[in-house]
């Protein structure tokens, strides 16, 4: 009997970072062919570092298990700088159009326009200006597919600049922003 090979146009190659659904950002650390019940399919090893789990994904199911992300809408708190613009352009990268909330207007705006989508000032620990915000993406950019809640503090303002001594309302402003965005 001739084995019958998967018919697919790879999308991803060796240390691309992929988002997928459920696990969040793995590594495609290889490509490898496997024979399942007759067939010889080729399939990603995806690693997750956080979690130390690695799966395996045929290459022709990439696009239906979500690791291709054209044409969905993601939005990025804190998105303008570090961690959070870093995600934003991985989303970017594998087609998702990004949507960042930040204090800082002038870098929101800016990462947003490049990435495909738009960023502004919104201070996530204000519910009703992240609301306003989520709206507005739903309306310019269409329903929210990838929300990444990443903007976030730390405390380290009591008087010996531990978590312990520090103020209650140091408290409650981690809890608006990391927890409650
Ligand atoms: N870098 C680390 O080692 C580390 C470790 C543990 C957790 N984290 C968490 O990961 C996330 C990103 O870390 P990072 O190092 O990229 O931080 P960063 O300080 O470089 O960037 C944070 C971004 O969030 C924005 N931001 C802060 N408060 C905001 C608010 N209330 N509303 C909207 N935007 C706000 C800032 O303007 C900035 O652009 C944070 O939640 C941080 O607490 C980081």
């Amino acid at each position: 009997m001739t084995k019958k090979t998967a018919n697919d146009n790879k999308t991803f190659k060796k240390g691309d970072y992929i988002v997928y659904p459920a696990h969040g950002v793995g590594r495609v650390t290889g490509v490898e062919k496997e024979t399942v019940a007759g067939f010889d399919i080729e399939v990603y090893v995806v690693s997750f570092e956080q979690d130390k789990m690695t799966l395996r994904v045929p290459t022709g199911k990439a696009v239906a298990s979500g690791m291709d992300l054209t044409g969905k809408t993601a939005i990025v708190t804190g998105g303008a700088s570090g961690i959070g613009l870093a995600v934003a352009k991985a989303l970017h990268a594998k087609g998702a159009r990004i949507a960042i909330a930040d204090l800082n207007a002038v870098a929101a705006s800016e990462a947003g326009k490049t990435l495909g989508g738009f960023g502004e000032s919104v201070n996530v620990g204000d519910e009703a200006a992240l609301v306003r915000f989520i709206n507005k993406v739903e309306r310019t950019l269409g329903p929210v597919d990838i929300y990444i809640s990443n903007a976030g503090l730390g405390v380290t303002d009591g008087p010996g600049w531990g978590a312990g001594d520090a103020p209650n309302a140091s408290w409650n402003l981690c809890w608006q922003v990391n927890v409650m965005a």
